[in-house]
């Protein structure tokens, strides 16, 4: 910053070149802004192709299962896996013993839980691909408590009242009909029950300015380098700006009754934790 800064008889001089920095970033700022708003509440779908939100997002995650693990813990450096861990630190407090992940992917979430040793986890997901690799993993560590099955947020294959907790991570974001998703949770809830979602949120400041330059210049470079999948690593940080976060997305948790609606902001905000009481 001194660089920008002289002084001439007693008063401070302010650089062209700390001028042309700022309109710079401020210019940035208000791009970032407009493309977020223009965005927002618009049903993005991975491919500019026919066919539902529901079967892009299918064929998407089956296309990229194979390298789905290897990217998360690239593109995130890892931090990720703490975002799965804080949550669970969260949800220890309920001591659920019977645990729903939806949009359990490769089944990360889910085998999360096992530190706070619930009696039973099932896993659904609408990509069989994912639930493959997830599958594998389960075998490969020897685990026995979670059983990964082909399921649909919209319509869950279970009884009213039959889980302790329901648990989604980055999984509502891609729901063809988020209401109908997050009711059909409540639905499975016990009374009392919690539900823990977690899932991308947009951080602001500068901060936010750099996350949204990287997320539209260099994650979709990656993810399509490594993925061979042109399309899904420019679908994500477009269904982030899509997505009804913060108090928007409470909103929608106290539309369907849940009580003691709440969030906590992780890493500037680039991810939340919401959770709701049945
Ligand atoms: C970004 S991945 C998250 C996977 C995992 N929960 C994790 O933490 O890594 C999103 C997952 O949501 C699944 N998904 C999307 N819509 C779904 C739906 N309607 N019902 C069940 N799973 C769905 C996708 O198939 C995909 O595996």
């Amino acid at each position: 910053m001194s660089a920008c800064f002289g002084r001439m008889g007693g008063a401070t001089l302010v650089s062209k070149d700390y001028f042309l920095t700022l309109n710079i970033n401020i210019a940035l700022l208000i791009i970032v802004i407009f493309a977020t708003q223009k965005i927002m509440g618009t049903k993005v779908k991975p491919y500019q192709t026919e066919g539902s939100k529901k079967e892009q997002v299918q064929q998407m995650f089956d296309n990229i299962a194979h390298r789905y693990d290897f990217l998360n813990r690239f593109l995130s450096m890892g931090i990720d896996i703490g975002w799965r861990k804080k949550a669970i630190k969260m949800l220890a407090e309920h001591k659920p013993k019977r645990i729903l992940d939806v949009a359990t992917g490769t089944g990360d979430f889910a085998i999360a839980t096992l530190a706070i040793d619930p009696e039973e986890v099932i896993g659904i997901d609408i990509s069989e691909g994912m639930l493959d690799v997830g599958r594998k993993k389960i075998i490969d560590q020897g685990i026995k408590k979670i059983r990964l099955e082909n399921g649909d947020s919209e319509n869950l294959q279970f009884e009213d009242a039959s889980f302790d907790a329901v648990i989604v991570a980055f999984g509502v974001r891609n729901f063809e009909n988020l209401e109908k998703g997050l009711a059909e949770i409540k639905r499975v809830l016990k009374p009392g029950g919690v539900a823990m979602i977690l899932e991308f949120s947009k951080p602001t400041g500068l901060f936010g300015v750099i996350f949204s330059i990287y997320n539209k210049t260099l994650l979709p470079l990656w993810g399509k380098l490594f993925s061979g999948d042109n399309a899904a690593y420019k679908y994500l940080p477009e269904s982030v700006a899509a997505f009804p976060e913060g108090d928007e997305f409470k909103d929608i948790m106290k539309g369907l009754s849940y009580n003691k609606v709440a969030d906590r902001r992780l890493t500037f905000g680039i991810c939340s934790i919401y959770t709701g009481l049945k």
